[in-house]
């Protein structure tokens, strides 16, 4: 197995190979235990991912550990004799979701005893969240925290050896564990994670807590993932971090994300490359010029600004102003033709005014983001936010935000309208539920047409020729462009 070399000891090194060498003995010896429990037939797993894509890398992990185990992977609680949780902690909406799905987990557990329920993910590296879980869920078996994955095996063997409920969590070493197998959701899309953690700690936000602290992937290791993901067919690569553009931090050698998404980008092959998360303080000119001069790399950049207010924007401890961010994203919009931006925003932060969100409409105005990522904002625990003072009601925000999504709407529609009669090149991804074909362009906007299964996964020409509201609708063409 790989290790990440960087800045260790030789016997922190020997501790992580151990680990991961331990992990591989304990998957021989699940192969026959799961087998005698499932009733001498396959087992079958269930991994249900919760949260954003770091979830979902991580999930695909899990997956592949789960395969090794000799697992069959099933989609459905009902069939499956181990079910995995992976959760998110980023709302309070999120972190019900949960609550409410292991609670529905009671009664399969009473007519299958046998099942193995595990918990893992952002929500388990919170001490109150995985105290209340161990309580309440008497037949969850194994409670595990984002930074224990590479030791699935291991907590799996003790687990149906023993028959005690475990917990592991709260132990951020610090390293990246390296090498184990995946299994991608998607056989032309695919997620690679460049860093993992996050060093910001905006005022509200949770993910530093139960994610830990920064530390990038070797440059080297993440291009010859994708080089092995180009071999296998992938036509779409996202690069994935809490703040991609940090990346970087703590390796030897020295290296911004500009470089790394450059190198990416130059590999051989017909595919297209995208990344998120960015940080507007940390969106440089050299990252645009490097998206603007690359024809792989989309022209879509999610730029999360989450208020038009400098006095929010001060106290969510953001490290940028609206001057300052409209200055990236007019450098971007100067050099990017076609650029698509969208953005994450969160409305009614502890002590923003009515005032201050007309300003996030204002910069809304101004940007014209193509779509949003919209929150009302959610105390979390153990966050300098949630000790403010909140004195609007949950009410008032509510109206807030549907007045937000109302000027957003009309700026979607708007752009959408300017692109019919155009043609691009598009990423067949899916058939919808209304059975047409649903494709993506370069820069990240769904355009749905009809056409045959046998397209999804292949590039196609389309041109636009509707736009109701802000969904296109197009047709393919047989030029190639
Ligand atoms: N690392 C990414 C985002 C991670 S969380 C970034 O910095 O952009 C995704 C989004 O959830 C955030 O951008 C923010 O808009 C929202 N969010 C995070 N914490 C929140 C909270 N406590 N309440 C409401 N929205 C929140
Ligand atoms: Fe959370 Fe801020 Fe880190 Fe994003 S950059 S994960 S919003 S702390
Ligand atoms: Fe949620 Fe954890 Fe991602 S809190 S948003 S799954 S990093």
């Amino acid at each position: 197995m790989n290790l990440e070399s960087e800045g260790k000891t030789l016997t922190e090194l020997t501790d992580m190979t151990e680990v991961l060498e331990k992990q591989e003995e304990y998957t021989e010896l699940l192969r026959d235990i799961l087998f005698v429990r499932a009733n001498n037939r396959q087992p079958k797993a269930m991994v249900r991912t919760y949260g954003c894509q770091q979830n979902v890398a991580d999930s695909e992990k899990m997956k592949g550990m789960l395969e090794k185990m000799g697992c069959a992977l099933v989609d459905e609680p009902d069939d499956a004799d181990i079910i995995i949780f992976n959760t998110c902690a980023v709302r309070e909406h999120a972190e019900d979701r949960v609550f409410g799905n292991v609670g529905a987990l009671k009664a399969l557990k009473r007519r299958k005893p046998s099942l193995l329920i595990g918990l893992c993910g952002c929500m388990m590296e919170q001490k109150h969240i995985a105290e209340k879980i161990y309580k309440s869920f008497p037949y969850v078996g194994l409670v595990f925290g984002t930074h224990v994955i590479h030791k699935l095996p291991e907590l799996m063997y003790h687990s149906v050896t023993t028959g005690k409920r475990l917990v592991e969590r709260g132990t951020d070493d610090g390293n990246i564990y390296e090498g184990l197998p995946i299994h991608r959701d998607g056989s032309f899309k695919g997620w690679l994670p460049i860093m993992y953690g996050c060093d910001n700690f905006c005022s509200y936000c949770i993910v530093p807590y139960v994610r830990g602290r920064e530390r990038s992937r070797k440059p080297l290791t993440v291009i010859e993932e994708a080089k092995s993901m180009i071999a296998a067919g992938y036509k779409e690569i996202t690069l994935l971090g809490q703040n991609v553009n940090s990346y970087g931090k703590g390796l030897d050698e020295s290296v911004t994300f500009a470089q790394l998404l450059k190198s990416v980008s130059e590999l051989d092959g017909d595919f297209w490359l995208r990344f998120m998360t960015s940080h507007p303080k940390d969106a440089s000119k050299e990252l645009i010029d490097v998206i603007a001069e690359s024809p792989k790399i989309s022209s879509h950049i999610h730029l999360p600004f989450q208020s038009g207010s400098d006095r929010i924007l001060k106290q969510m401890n953001r490290h940028y102003d609206v001057e300052r961010y409209l200055e990236t994203v007019n450098y971007a919009k100067s050099k990017i033709p076609d650029l698509s931006l969208t953005s994450d925003v969160i409305v009614g932060f502890p002590g923003e005014t009515y005032e201050d969100f007309q300003k996030t409409l204002d910069l809304i105005r101004e940007v014209e983001f193509t779509s949003l990522f919209t929150f009302i904002y959610s105390p979390r625990v153990g966050t300098p936010a949630a000790k403010k003072e909140d004195p609007i009601p949950y009410e008032e925000k509510s109206k807030w935000f549907s007045e937000l999504l109302k000027v957003q709407e009309e700026i979607a529609a708007k752009r959408c309208a300017s692109m019919v009669g155009k043609t691009y090149r598009v990423l067949v991804e899916e058939k919808t539920k209304n059975g047409v074909l649903s494709a993506r362009t370069q820069n990240n906007i769904i355009v749905e047409m009809e056409g045959s299964d046998s397209l999804i996964g292949t590039f196609q020409s389309a041109e636009v020729t509707q736009a109701r509201n802000w969904i296109l609708r197009g047709k393919l063409i047989e030029k190639e462009i």
